[in-house]
Parts: C-alpha cells; sequence; structure tokens
C-alpha cells in the first residue's frame, strides 16, 4: 500500500514538473496607430506581424487605422493608452494635431516611438524614418539630369501639414533652386491617395482649358507618392481622350478653335515620378519597370525593425533614440534587378510564413498535449486521494473491529431487557416461527428452565445467553463439536438450543460457533506467535485454507494482514 502510494506521488509530481517547467515569456502588448491604410501600411503591418512573431518574447500587437482623420487618430490613440499597452507605435497623420494624444500616452508612461511621419512635441522615445527631405532632394535632382536643366515640371503634394508632404516638397524645392532653367509651374494639394491627386490635375487641367493663352507641355510630374504620381497620369489621359474627341468634334465643324491652342500643352503625355517604390503587382517598382512611372524612391517600411526597437526598450536595452532608413532611387535601369531580389524576399518571407504556421500548428499541438498531461495528473492526484480517503476509512473500520474482536468473541450485545429486539419479520418467512418462539421465550421457556416467573424475566434471556457462550467457548478448539454436544451442555434439546439462540440473537448456534472461532483465530493472532495454521487449528478448523476462506470472508482480510500490522 505505502509503495503504492509514494510511487503514484513521485509520478504526479513528476508530471506536474515536467509540464511546468517550461520558462514563463514575458508578454507585452504593443498598440501601433497607423495614420491610415493603404498598400504601403499593409505591407509594413504584415512585417510588424512578422517582427513580433520572430521575438523571443510573447509580443501581441494590437492595431488601429485612422484613415487620413486626426480626430480618429487621437481617439484611436486615447482607447489603446487605455486598454492598458506597453509601448505605443505611431505614425501620426499631423505634425501638430496629433501630439496633444501622443503627449498624453508618454505622460503615463508608455514609452512611444514616432515612425515615418514627425510630431511637433519632443515627447517620444524613439523615432525611426527614412529621410523624407533626401528623397525630395534626389527625386528632383533626378528630374533636373534627365530635363539636362531645362523643362517645365510641377508637384503634387502630399496631406497638408504631414511631416513626409512638408520635407520632399522642401527637398525637391532646395534641388530646383540649382536649375533655374526649370520651371515649377504648378505645387498642387493632395492628401496621399490616388483620387486626390487625380482630383486636384484634373481641376488644374480644366482651369487651363478655359483659359485662352497658349501653354507650353509639362515634361515631368512630381508626385510625393507613387499613388498620387498615378492619379496625376489618369488626369492627364483623362484629359487626353477628351481632348481627342472634341477634336475629332471640330473635325466635324462643331466646336470653336481654342482647343488647338491647349493641344500644346496635353497631347503629350509629361513622365511621372513618384516616391515609396513597393514591390508587388501593384507597387511603384512595377510601374517603373513597365515604363509607367519614370521614377520611384524606395520609402522602406521595415517593421520588423520597429518591432526589435520596441523589444528592446521594453526590455529596458540600449537603442538609437534617431534612426535613418536608408533607401534607393528607382529607375528603368535597377527596376528589374530590385524586382527579382524582391521575388526572392517574398520568396523567403513565404517560406518563413509557412514556417510560422506549422510552429503554430505545433504549438497548438504541444498545448493540446499539455492540456491533456495536467488532466492526467489532476486525475492522478484525485484517485491519490480518492484512494488515501478510502484506505483511511478502512483503516478506521478495521480499527474497530480490531477493538471490538479484541475484547469479546461476539459479534452481540448481551440482550439486556426481557423483550428480545424485534426481527425483521415478513408473512410467511423463516423469521415468522422465530418470533414466535421469542415470544413464547420471554415467559414459557423460562419457567421451563425453572428460573423463577414474573419478577425473573427480565434476566432469563441474558441468563440464556451467558450459558450459551460458555457453553460454546468450553468447547472452541473442538473441531467435531456439534450442536447436539452444545445443547446436551445446556440440558437442551437440539430443536430447543437452536430456536432459542435463533431468536434471541436472530443467528444460528452454528454460525454464532462459527464466528466465535473466527473471532478467537483473530485475537490469537493479534496476540501470539503461533502460525496461521496452529490458530486455524487452535479454533476448531481442521483445515487452514478453510479458516484462511472463512476470515477473509467475515473480516475482509487475510490472517496474514493481521499479522503484517
Ligand atoms: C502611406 C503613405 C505613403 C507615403 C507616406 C507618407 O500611408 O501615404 O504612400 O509615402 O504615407 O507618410
Amino acid at each position: 500500500m505505502r509503495k503504492i502510494l509514494i510511487t503514484s506521488t513521485v509520478i504526479s509530481v513528476i508530471l506536474i514538473l515536467f509540464t511546468g517547467c517550461t520558462r514563463e515569456k514575458t508578454h507585452y502588448v504593443i498598440g501601433v496607430s497607423q495614420c491610415s491604410e493603404d498598400i504601403w501600411r499593409e505591407k509594413q503591418n504584415a512585417e510588424l506581424r512578422m517582427g513580433a512573431y520572430l521575438q523571443e518574447e510573447d509580443v501581441d500587437l494590437h492595431f488601429a487605422a485612422a484613415y487620413d482623420s486626426d480626430e480618429r487618430q487621437i481617439e484611436q490613440i486615447d482607447s489603446l493608452v487605455e486598454s492598458g499597452i506597453d509601448l505605443l507605435i505611431v505614425a501620426p497623420n499631423q505634425v501638430a494635431t496629433i501630439s496633444p494624444a501622443i503627449d498624453r500616452a508618454f505622460d503615463k508612461g508608455i514609452p512611444v516611438i514616432v515612425f515615418e511621419r514627425k510630431t511637433n512635441s519632443q515627447k517620444y522615445t524613439a523615432f525611426i524614418s527614412a529621410d523624407n527631405y533626401e528623397m525630395g532632394r534626389v527625386m528632383g535632382e533626378y528630374i533636373a539630369s534627365q530635363l539636362h536643366g531645362q523643362g517645365r515640371v510641377m508637384e503634387i503634394m502630399g496631406l497638408k501639414g504631414s511631416s513626409p508632404a512638408i520635407e520632399r516638397h522642401k527637398g525637391f524645392a532646395d534641388a530646383m533652386k540649382a536649375h533655374p532653367g526649370i520651371e515649377i509651374v504648378a505645387t498642387l494639394q493632395g492628401d496621399w491617395t490616388e483620387e486626390s491627386a487625380y482630383e486636384a490635375t484634373k481641376q488644374w487641367l480644366d482651369s487651363l482649358q478655359s483659359s485662352s493663352s497658349t501653354t507650353k507641355p509639362i515634361n515631368y510630374v512630381f508626385g510625393q507618392n507613387d499613388r498620387m504620381a498615378m492619379g496625376a497620369r489618369r488626369a492627364f489621359l483623362t484629359e487626353n481622350s477628351e481632348l481627342r474627341t472634341e477634336r475629332y468634334d471640330n473635325s466635324q465643324g462643331t466646336q470653336g478653335n481654342h482647343t488647338s491652342q491647349f493641344s500644346t500643352l496635353s497631347s503629350q503625355l509629361p513622365r511621372f515620378c513618384g516616391i515609396d517604390g513597393l514591390p508587388g503587382e501593384d507597387g511603384g517598382i512595377r510601374l517603373v519597370r513597365d515604363s509607367i512611372l519614370d521614377a520611384s524612391y524606395i520609402y522602406p517600411t521595415h517593421g520588423d525593425k520597429l518591432i526589435e526597437l520596441a523589444v528592446d526598450i521594453l526590455k529596458g536595452k540600449d537603442y538609437q533614440k534617431e534612426t535613418h532608413l536608408m533607401s534607393a532611387l528607382v529607375t528603368h535601369d535597377n527596376a528589374r534587378v530590385l524586382l527579382l531580389q524582391n521575388e526572392e524576399i517574398m520568396r523567403q518571407s513565404d517560406y518563413l510564413d509557412q514556417l510560422h504556421h506549422r510552429a503554430d500548428n505545433y504549438l497548438d499541438q504541444l498545448g493540446t498535449q499539455r492540456t491533456i498531461i495536467w488532466l492526467a495528473a489532476a486525475f492522478i492526484l484525485l484517485l491519490l486521494v480518492v484512494f488515501v480517503l478510502f484506505y483511511k476509512y478502512h483503516l478506521s473500520k478495521i480499527r474497530l473491529q480490531h477493538e471490538r474482536v479484541v475484547n469479546t468473541l461476539w459479534n452481540m450485545e448481551t440482550p439486556q431487557h426481557t423483550h428480545p429486539q424485534p426481527l425483521p419479520i415478513s408473512e410467511g418467512s423463516e423469521y415468522s416461527q422465530d418470533k414466535k418462539e421469542a415470544d413464547e421465550l420471554s415467559t414459557p421457556l423460562t419457567y421451563r428452565e425453572g428460573q423463577g416467573g414474573g419478577s425473573e424475566e427480565s434476566a432469563s434471556v441474558p441468563v440464556f445467553i451467558t450459558r450459551f457462550k460458555e457453553a460454546v467457548e468450553a468447547r472452541l478448539d473442538d473441531s467435531d463439536v456439534s450442536v447436539e454436544d452444545l445443547a446436551a451442555d445446556m440440558n437442551l434439546s437440539r430443536v430447543q438450543l437452536y430456536r432459542k439462540v435463533k431468536a434471541v440473537t436472530g443467528s444460528s448456534p452454528v454460525e454464532l460457533l462459527r464466528t466465535a472461532r473466527l473471532n478467537r483465530g483473530y485475537q490469537l493472532l493479534l496476540t501470539t506467535d503461533l502460525s496461521i495454521s496452529e490458530v486455524a487449528y487452535q479454533v476448531g478448523f481442521t483445515a487452514p485454507s478453510y479458516f484462511t476462506k472463512c476470515f477473509k470472508e467475515e473480516y475482509g482480510l487475510l490472517p496474514g494482514d493481521i499479522r503484517e500490522r
């Protein structure tokens, strides 16, 4: 028993240690507040997710996209902070408007990483971005070199008040200053979306169309991102096709002649440049390769770097407060190579993604297995508890039995009253006769035994039982003793003895004799060094094996068990 207990305890402890010994990962919640939602941000969010996945720590990302609305971004930042994030990554929609929300987060002790777009507040932990001024400048230089210092260009700016728009414009304008032969014909306002650039360009073209002055063609359009460059291009194309229709109508003699002046501007499409240089089907690199755009500039997303920086900050490691990401111009010469390189990177990241999914599956399986092991351990523990309780109950039962057997040979109380305890009687049962006998016993039999009338009735049953016990105890080691012998010892007939004993105790003389033998055997096992066989013979059993069998039936234990305790 002890062995079983020890083994199961050891198994449970090993199981618990085994399942519990994996290192607890630190869990970080990082809020990502994106000012808008587009293919550039989608790429970055995917990198952020991958970067988070590759961290040793458990990094949970909570994304919010403000769709170019200051109010929405402020609300989103506040609610991210409320939700209990450990760090905030934010691309502020505009320089000034979002600052109060960022300041609130920072003042609450939440580290803030501002990325890609700046704020006018100093309340941030780190800033990470490519150099937008440099991009504008390089693009200006590129256009100037393509035009050999002579020509007409227009610029379409990104969202008013956003730092990349301000800086790209400044860089572009500075580059142009060095080329007085290049005229900046227009600087239109967009908001980073293709539609905004289309509308602004279309309006500008329409306004030219309605003026009667002769206009020279535009050579280059610099959209501050690729989407706006494409929007402007669409506007020019639309204008051109409208023009062709009008020219056709003119040739039919239905219109005036101002379109012939305008044709010098729009019949020849300008070349378009943008910024972002994204890979993929709709990205700027492909547009440059296919000569839809003339040039672009890679605006790095680097979500993985952002996460690394965030985790370094959270872990209290050293980090750089300002990080400038490297970037490069995309032209027709390098677009093909860049695309090929990017395809390779995409292939690798697909593999990584697959590995990621596989690892997730393994982790899921591991989780399930761990749950099963926990359940099994809990079940074993439960069994153990039930087992211990049962064992304790068993022990206490045995202790009671022990006390009883040690103190008396008999499992019955000596009756203290005249009338025997009522026996369970059912009509026609074997006990009905016994009941009658018991009733008789309380009066006539006592007379017959000459033990007095009325006043002595109360003594008759105990006296009878005492005499019976004495008779049995005297014959306990006699294996041949019969009920007749006992009856004879008590001066009764066999039938008289049987009926009286049965009526008073509910058991037959033979049963009582057998119990008394077993009880005496129990006592001898406890108090002597006699072997089991010797005990069996001493209490009147002719075969030790039969003694063992009866003993087991009576006490639920083997004689050997008594010896062990
Ligand atoms: C993406 C984007 C880019 C642009 C950048 C400026 O949301 O509009 O196209 O280069 O933001 O912040």
